[in-house]
């Protein structure tokens, strides 16, 4: 009698492409050695490895294309830049030099923007955090505010009445489109009746005039229904607040969240198949809007003003993250992994999004499944689970693409300096825009108290 076999566990096992499969093997001819015309390769050598590069021209094109779309289907628009995007100087000049204003989140991308020389009532300031301080500049100045809660109404408030001022507020909003997940955290929210009770306290402010209405979906917004729907919202909840109160409501701001060409993470299409254009995106808020609004022209009241405040649409696909390979390694599963010289502390959207991710130079060999590594001594810092790569050297480059929105603001300091930004012109020529940091740059802020100077290591 044969003897019973043990039972085992099934498993199931991801079927890899790469060498030897029955796929056959995937070449990997791709590569991109230049970006706007300028060579990579002299630019790793100048400014080293890892390195920013933005290029001024894609910026340019990419606020007009998006002020192209939306003045060309409503009357009266604002664009402001979403400072927390990339509040690089160098970003937010360009962006300011063609028309936009500035939308800030706090007391210092307020007085970042003041510093750059926009003028505070072309300054919309949101947020939940803004304290007294900062409020007395903004309201000395004639910054419009955006209010977040009602203790933040309270307390502009009372700031008003010191300064003697009757100032214009506009009020963020939350509430269902039907086609997001709501972002409830902030502002007031329409379908619980506290946005109509705050409207009614300033109705009633002898300080606070309410004269918009901010609100802002969330990110990487795929469905351009949503925002005709948010349009819609807006529109009715200001006709109701119009009637139940003395005030006229001159703006409508619908924030941003428009998607750029990446890849979010867990999604199955590419970004070429699921990310509208910007004009799909125009067209739905824009006919809402006009639609929403035509009986008021009838009335003799003005169409509000529309304020867009993308961020990641303007400024994701214009810079490119260059790193260079500095180990490879076999993991014990037999994928092959790199690592790299820049990893999540300045690469932080690798944690949601899968960069384009393209050698410099043509790499010879099969291409494998790749795991890409960071320089941390941190188990998370992967900036690519999974891509198909030919071998590298050490040495060897990768551009990371669309690496534009919320890097150069949420990357962190964390174990390696971080490296230089730099801008090609317009006209093609190069300068560096932030400065690689060193150890006087990251010191500069400790001090070391006086018996702690000296040291005396042991051994
Ligand atoms: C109030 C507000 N406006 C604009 C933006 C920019 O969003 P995006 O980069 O998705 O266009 C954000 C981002 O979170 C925001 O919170």
């Amino acid at each position: 009698m044969s003897e019973k076999q043990v039972w085992q566990k099934p498993t199931l096992t991801a079927h890899r492409m790469g060498t030897l499969n029955k796929f056959g093997s995937v070449s990997h001819g791709h590569y991109q050695d230049e970006f706007e015309g300028v060579k990579i390769a002299p630019l790793l050598e100048k400014y080293g490895s890892p390195l920013f590069i933005l290029s001024e021209k894609r910026l340019r094109n990419n606020v007009r294309k998006l002020l192209r779309a939306f003045e060309t289907r409503y009357s009266d628009v604002v664009y402001g830049w979403s400072y927390k995007t990339n509040y690089l100087g160098a970003v937010c000049t360009t962006l300011h030099q063609e028309g936009a204003w500035a939308e800030v989140v706090s007391a210092f991308e307020y007085e970042k923007a003041r510093e750059l020389g926009v003028p505070a009532e072309k300054i919309l300031f949101n947020g939940p955090h803004k304290e007294r301080p900062i409020l007395e500049r903004v309201v000395a100045e004639g910054g419009r505010i955006h209010l977040d809660n009602l203790d933040e109404l309270y307390l502009l408030e009372e700031v008003a009445k010191e300064a003697g001022k009757i100032v214009d507020v506009t009020i963020r909003l939350n509430f269902d489109t039907g086609y997001t997940e709501p972002w409830s955290r902030f502002g007031f929210n329409i379908e619980s009746g506290q946005a109509m009770d705050a409207a009614r306290i300033l109705g009633e402010s002898n300080h606070l005039q309410l004269t918009g209405l901010h609100s802002h979906l969330g990110t990487f917004v795929l469905d351009p229904r949503a925002y005709g729907s948010q349009v819609r919202i807006m529109c009715a909840f200001m006709e109701q607040i119009e009637a139940a109160t003395a005030c006229l409501i001159e703006s409508i701001d619908i924030g941003g969240g428009f998607a750029s060409m990446n890849s979010l993470q867990g999604s199955y299409l590419p970004p070429e198949q699921v990310v509208p254009s910007i004009d799909q995106y125009a067209e739905a808020i824009c006919f809402a809007l006009n639609d929403a609004t035509r009986q008021r022209e009838l009335s003799g009241k003005p169409r509000p003003r529309l304020i867009l405040e993308s961020g990641r649409f303007t400024v994701d696909d214009t810079e490119i993250l260059v790193t260079s390979a500095v180990a490879n390694k076999r993991m014990p599963d037999g994928r092959r992994s790199v690592v790299l010289d820049a990893g999540v502390n300045i690469l932080f959207t690798g944690f949601w999004y899968n960069h384009p991710v393209t050698p410099i130079r043509p790499l010879d060999g099969v291409a494998e499944d790749t795991i890409l590594y960071g320089p941390l001594c941190m188990n998370i810092d992967i900036v690519r689970s999974s891509v198909m790569l030919p071998p590298m050297n050490v040495g060897d480059a990768l551009v990371f693409s669309h690496v534009g929105a919320y890097n150069n603001t949420q990357w962190m300091q964390f174990i390696e300096y971080r490296p230089n930004v730099i801008m090609i012109h317009e006209d093609g020529n190069v300068s560096v825009i932030r400065e690689a940091e060193d150890l006087q740059v990251m010191t500069a802020q400790e001090r070391i108290p006086e018996h702690l100077q000296s040291i005396d290591v042991k051994g």
